[in-house]
């Protein structure tokens, strides 16, 4: 069963707490700024990809991609298997850098070379990684506070009430006590998701948070990003197949595909703009077809060839 998600408002003796804390700026919780905005305001861009070119080696994985992510956004990116969408966050996150362009980054560029700013910026950045597993030695708990207790030096009565207002906001306060074995996968997912948003990022990026949950769990997760993007304040990147989900909950969906050259992007548009789209390679990606622009099998020697 869905549990509503409740804003997160912080009772006044937390927040006067919070405002004598050390490092305290950097755990801003989601009842401030922006919250409760639903649509993304016009102010600089969250990101900016200035004619991004990337490759592996001497392999093109992303082609001149150029986009701008508003604030307040949740927008999704999809693409089929191997299209480079993961790759994209990782740049995002400044785990990789482009061979060529630029990003921008919450208003600043981002300057892998710089440890300093960059240590800065992936503070304000929320990461759900493909496969994100909970740490199965800690508790639910202890997997929440882990990056309060990384980045903040919040006492542990503030950190408690912190850990417990995000558990609370994904609708698990009372798994705070249980192992990651306890506990399905789809509640596990929400738990990633309380310890993504622990620090309140004001960008937030998930690659395939739906992956592996049955149909109940994924409308409730998907439903809770979009909450969790709004209450926060937030601007959400969401890398996913899931087509109905992702088109219910997003402001608008980016679709690469594949060229020689590298990922490109073949469409940008709301759900409603997409799903009218006459573009081959997006009608084939909606309708889940195995024929069409987006090839099944990667390219290969003749099979006869391989086997003789
Ligand atoms: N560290 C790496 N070194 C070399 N090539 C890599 C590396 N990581 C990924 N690749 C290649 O880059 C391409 C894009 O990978 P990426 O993980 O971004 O795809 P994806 O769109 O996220 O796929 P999926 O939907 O299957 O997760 C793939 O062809 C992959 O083989
Ligand atoms: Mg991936």
């Amino acid at each position: 069963m869905e549990t509503e998600f409740k804003a997160i408002h912080l009772p006044t003796w937390v927040r006067s707490a919070r405002q004598a804390a050390p490092l305290a700026s950097v755990v801003t919780i989601g009842a401030m700024g922006n919250a409760g905005s639903t649509s993304p305001s016009s102010t600089t861009p969250a990101l900016r990809f200035n004619d991004v070119q990337f490759s592996y080696g001497r392999r093109p994985i992303i082609d001149s991609l150029s986009l701008e992510v508003r604030q307040g956004e949740l927008l999704a990116i999809m693409g089929g298997s191997g299209v480079g969408k993961t790759t994209l966050l990782r740049l995002v996150a400044g785990l990789v850098r482009p061979t060529n362009g630029s990003i921008e980054l919450l208003g600043e560029p981002l300057r892998i070379d710089d440890q300093e700013s960059l240590y800065a910026l992936r503070k304000r950045i929320g990461l759900l990684f493909q496969f994100g597993a909970l740490f199965t030695d800690l508790n639910c708990f202890e997997n929440v506070a882990f990056p309060l207790r990384e980045h903040s030096r919040l006492s542990e009565s503030l950190l408690k009430d912190l850990v417990l207002l995000k558990l609370e906001a994904v609708g698990l306060r009372g798994a705070a006590s249980l192992m990651p074995s306890e506990i399905s996968g789809g509640m596990g997912r929400r738990v990633a998701l309380a310890r993504a948003v622990a620090l309140d990022p004001e960008l937030i990026l998930y690659d395939e948070p739906f992956a592996g949950l049955d149909p109940i769990s994924l409308g409730v997760t998907a439903r809770l990003i979009r909450r969790l993007n709004d209450a926060l304040g937030a601007t959400s990147i969401v890398v996913t197949h899931d087509v109905a989900e992702t088109f219910a909950i997003a402001n608008r969906v980016a679709v690469l595909a594949p060229s020689e050259r590298g990922a490109r992007l073949v469409a940008l548009g709301t759900p409603e703009e997409l799903r009218n789209s006459v573009d081959p390679y997006v009608r084939q990606f909606l309708a889940g077809d195995e024929s069409g622009p987006v090839q099944f099998h990667m390219a290969a020697a003749a099979l006869e060839d391989d086997f003789l």
